[in-house]
């Protein structure tokens, strides 16, 4: 090696340094960039703006294959005022970049004017100047995009430039393929919530509420016109009666509905539980509150809010929710930031509100707060004409769910209708279940109707056909319902169940058994 030499590599040593150090400096702050955001266009915006105030680069830009056109569009270019040309693409091997992409290789040009290649429809780069360009890639893959720059003079680190290029193309294929997984699961998550939205307004429709008694038309009727407005609504009536079922029809049919539906069963907790669980708390309130939580009442904010079994609220808490209810304001526990939302409630309760009004029981203002719109349903005694609907309806729902066709014989009906169904549609909606259960063919039978199953210890006594009705039951019929047949029997025999026992070719011990299964209440003389 000659001095001349020596020097030379020396002098070259000198350049390279603090280039290197520079480009130490900005490969940390580009690295840096990268983690902070998932924003793609902003962040590769961010890291050429990086690369050009510390990388020592005079222009840069990422262009990136889109998927559905196979076309390369440019992503980012390194200031913000380059914007319109993001709308430029090229096609794989159309210039320089197009051919970087196809042959997925670097292309490194020392005076890129001088490249027959070189198109530069964008009038961006500087035909005087050197040009790098490498491919990106995500994993194994190949290319999906080039980073294009362009250094601000030609000196011989061509090279060292290139290679620094590189990694900033692996670290942006990094950021990609996370951008692009992140948009994938959110394109899912989407088209996964948009299908249940309309599974849920489908199911939730009013379609899905069977009656057609005066009773249950007038419920349809208050219901659908309340839903449009923010009104407050009071759905009362016993249990079993289907007043959730028409809480979600309000809310899907409301305007609210791509709003969320939130629920709230107030009974099942004491006061100061259920204060947190509406309102929230912040971190540290009390024992046990390690992080702030949002209240249902925010988290229905912009919706619809459940309030199920308001009447077992204590006073105290009627205060509260008074409070929420006339300002659409509150705290949370142990915070005191005002929190202001946009909630339409309804309530539900199968207490007498009136009654406990005046018993001092319940607020007469939150009475008269929540009782705007009061939306009463009826019993299912009071509308037994819907029960064959009904009953239907239940049949068919519970064969889908099971996987089968499944249907009710207009026998099986009939004794259905001279029931009284304490527990409401939920009852009956049971003893479907139960019927199911036990008929085999799926044709659902007399025979299969248990009316006093499960709910025997709810039930209250059994209605007794009249006896007149009874005494017409031919004994010997086989199609005659059992309950029906022993019940006619005891009624023929006095109710000496020996007696009924021999009527019905029975043993004592036979009879007695079916009258204790069927929940029959023997008339005592
Ligand atoms: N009109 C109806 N048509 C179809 N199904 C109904 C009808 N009414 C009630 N149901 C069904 O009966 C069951 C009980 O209804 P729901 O839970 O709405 O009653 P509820 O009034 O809220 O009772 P509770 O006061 O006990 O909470 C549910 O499974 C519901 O789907
Ligand atoms: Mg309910």
């Amino acid at each position: 090696m000659t001095d001349a030499e020596t020097s030379n590599a020396g002098l070259e040593e000198a350049r390279r340094l603090p280039l290197l150090e520079s480009q130490l400096a900005a490969l940390f702050d580009v690295s840096s960039v990268l983690s902070r955001s998932l924003e793609l266009r902003d962040t590769l915006r961010e890291v050429l703006r990086t690369l050009h105030e510390h990388g020592r680069l005079c222009l840069g830009m990422v262009s990136l294959l889109d998927d559905e056109s196979g076309d390369l569009l440019v992503s980012a270019l390194h200031d913000q005022d380059a914007a319109p040309f993001e709308k430029e693409r090229y096609r794989p091997g159309e210039g320089v970049i197009g051919r970087i992409l196809e042959s997925d290789q670097r292309w490194i040009l020392p005076r890129v004017g001088d490249e027959p290649r070189f198109l530069d429809r964008l009038n961006l780069f500087n035909p005087d100047l050197p040009f790098i360009g490498v491919p990106i890639r995500i994993g194994g893959e190949g290319a999906i995009g080039v980073f294009a720059l362009q250094p601000p003079v030609a000196d011989g680190l061509l090279e060292q430039r290139a290679r620094f290029a590189e990694m900033v193309a692996n670290l942006i294929g990094q950021a990609v393929r996370l951008s692009r997984s992140v948009e994938a699961e959110q394109r899912a998550l989407r088209e996964e919530r948009d299908t249940l939205r309309r599974h849920l307004r489908g199911t939730h429709g009013f379609e899905n509420i069977i009656g057609h008694t005066e009773r249950m038309r007038m419920v349809f009727d208050q219901a659908r016109q309340v839903a449009k407005w923010n009104t407050t609504v009071l759905l009362r009536g016993e249990s079993g009666t289907g007043k959730e079922l028409i809480a979600n029809a309000i809310h899907y049919n409301s305007p609210r509905s791509r709003g969320p539906l939130v629920k709230l069963n107030c009974a099942a907790l004491p006061d100061n539980l259920l204060e947190s669980e509406l309102f929230g708390h912040e971190r540290g309130a009390f024992t046990g509150a390690v992080t702030q939580r949002k209240g249902r009442f925010e988290q229905a904010d912009g919706g619809s809010l459940f309030l199920d079994e308001i009447g077992e609220i204590t006073p105290a808490f009627q205060a509260k929710l008074l409070r929420v209810l006339q300002e659409g304001e509150f705290e949370r526990v142990g915070g005191g930031r005002t929190i202001k939302v946009d909630v339409r409630v309804i309530a539900a309760t199968n207490r007498n509100l009136e009654q406990e009004v005046k018993a001092g029981q319940f607020r007469e203002d939150l009475y008269y707060r929540l009782n705007v719109m009061p939306i009463q349903m009826p019993a299912l005694r009071e509308r037994i004409e819907d029960v064959p609907d009904l009953a239907r309806f239940l049949v068919e729902k519970i064969g889908k769910s099971q996987g089968r066709e499944l249907s009710i014989t207009d026998g099986a009906l009939r004794v259905l209708m001279r029931y009284d169904w304490p527990g409401n549609v939920r009852e009956l909606e049971n003893c479907m279940e139960r019927a199911a259960v036990m008929s085999e063919a799926g044709i659902i039978d007399r025979d299969v109707i248990n009316l006093t199953g499960l709910d025997v210890g709810a039930l209250p006594e059994p209605i007794m056909p009249s006896s007149t009705a009874s005494t017409a039951v031919d004994l010997d019929d086989p199609d005659v319902d059992e309950r029906e047949r022993v019940i006619a029997a005891l009624e023929q025999a006095g109710w000496v169940q020996a007696k009924a026992a021999r009527l019905l070719k029975m043993t004592p011990r036979q009879i007695a058994y079916r009258i204790q299964t069927l929940n029959i209440r023997v008339k005592q003389f």
